[in-house]
């Protein structure tokens, strides 16, 4: 049994205008210390997966369907009580804005203390040194002096340490870091992704890290999901996608990278945009976008704008491509008829 199994994850917001499918059907797994990238651009519904994982969607929000297991637990029916002895403790978040997690009127010790003596029987004395040796852990100068001081006394990269520190304070199983870096000035972004993913690797922490950097992904992750309009259309081993990406939206977004671009020429950008999730467009939601929704013989390929793609191995990896389906078809056919 994987340590979190995310099955056919369903989420909805209920507004006035109607229903909006931020995620439909998306089922991964993590395993004890393993590293998952999930990718995708602005509004694919990222962070609603991340949120999700600890029943933190609130209204008009709701977990449609689905289920998310972690030990075994189901987490999308577990009381707020339970819950809370699972969040921050077992799993925890580290979001985009460090603001969004420490309260600027309490000192960086206080919060630490507090966070301790909530899940932990233990003094405050006690509290104060594991405080300490996690900051020391995320390697900020003058530890002692950073337990006296508030947020806005730090700078942003070492709010980012100090939002580490306390994602790691109570020995998580899993920390899922949502955008972690990309408030960020970019020098710093390389040391703070280093230091998460070396202390991850340290204590053996799973680590979910969603990020639009392809390039931060394919270093850190081991394997990841691509995600699309609310939905998992590629997933499988970082190393295989990246190298051989089979989605021709995940093609789409390798192309895009600057250091795929010839020096001096246009980026190869991905023609239009995300589709609104309340308006979801026929069949492959990608379709409108698709350069390869032309068959070999220039029909278009009546299931990209029909049917909603299912999976499909190729490799380690799993696409939702009608194309893809199509060629790994003839490709078996093919085979049979030699
Ligand atoms: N509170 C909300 N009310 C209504 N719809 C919402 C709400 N939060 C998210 N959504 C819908 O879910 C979609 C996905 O949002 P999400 O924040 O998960 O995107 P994302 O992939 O994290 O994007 P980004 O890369 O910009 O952070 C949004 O485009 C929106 O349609
Ligand atoms: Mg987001």
């Amino acid at each position: 049994m994987a340590l979190l199994e995310v099955s056919q994850l369903d989420v909805r917001f209920a507004l006035r205008q109607g229903e909006v499918k931020a995620i439909r059907d998306v089922s991964f797994t993590l395993e004890r210390g393993e590293r998952l990238g999930i990718v995708g651009e602005s509004g694919a519904g990222k962070s609603v997966a991340a949120f999700s994982l600890l029943n933190l969607i609130s209204k008009p929000g709701f977990i449609a369907g689905g289920s998310i297991r972690f030990e075994g637990q189901t987490l999308n029916t577990m009381s707020e009580r339970g819950l809370r002895k699972i969040r921050g403790n077992r799993i925890s978040m580290i979001f985009q804005d460090p603001m969004m997690t420490l309260n600027p009127v309490l000192s960086i010790g206080e919060q630490m203390v507090e966070c301790l003596k909530a899940h932990r029987r233990i003094s405050s004395r006690e509290a104060r040194a594991i405080a300490l040796d996690k900051l020391r852990q995320v390697q900020i100068p003058s530890p002692e002096k950073r337990l006296d001081q508030y947020p806005h006394e730090l700078s942003g990269g070492m709010r980012q340490r100090i939002i580490i520190a306390i994602a790691l304070l109570l020995d998580p199983d899993i920390i899922i870091a949502d955008e972690p870096t990309t408030a960020l000035d970019v020098t710093i972004q390389a040391e703070i992704m280093a230091l998460l993913l070396d202390l991850c690797e340290q204590h053996n922490v799973g680590l979910i890290l969603i990020t639009h950097d392809l390039g931060v992904v394919s270093q850190v992750t081991q394997r990841m999901l691509v995600m699309y309009a609310g939905r998992v259309i590629e997933q499988g081993p970082t190393r295989e996608i990246i190298n051989d990406p089979q989605h021709p939206y995940t093609q789409g977004l390798i192309n895009a990278l600057p250091q795929m671009a010839t020096p001096g020429e246009k980026l190869n950008q991905i023609r239009g945009s995300m589709p609104s999730l309340s308006n979801l467009p026929s069949g492959c939601a990608f379709h409108p976008r698709c350069d390869f929704i032309k068959r070999a013989d220039g029909q278009t390929r009546p299931a990209c704008v029909e049917q909603v793609p299912g999976f499909v191995q190729t490799g380690n990896c799993q696409v939702a491509c009608h194309m893809v389906a199509e060629l790994l078809e003839d490709r078996r056919l093919k085979e049979e008829s030699q």
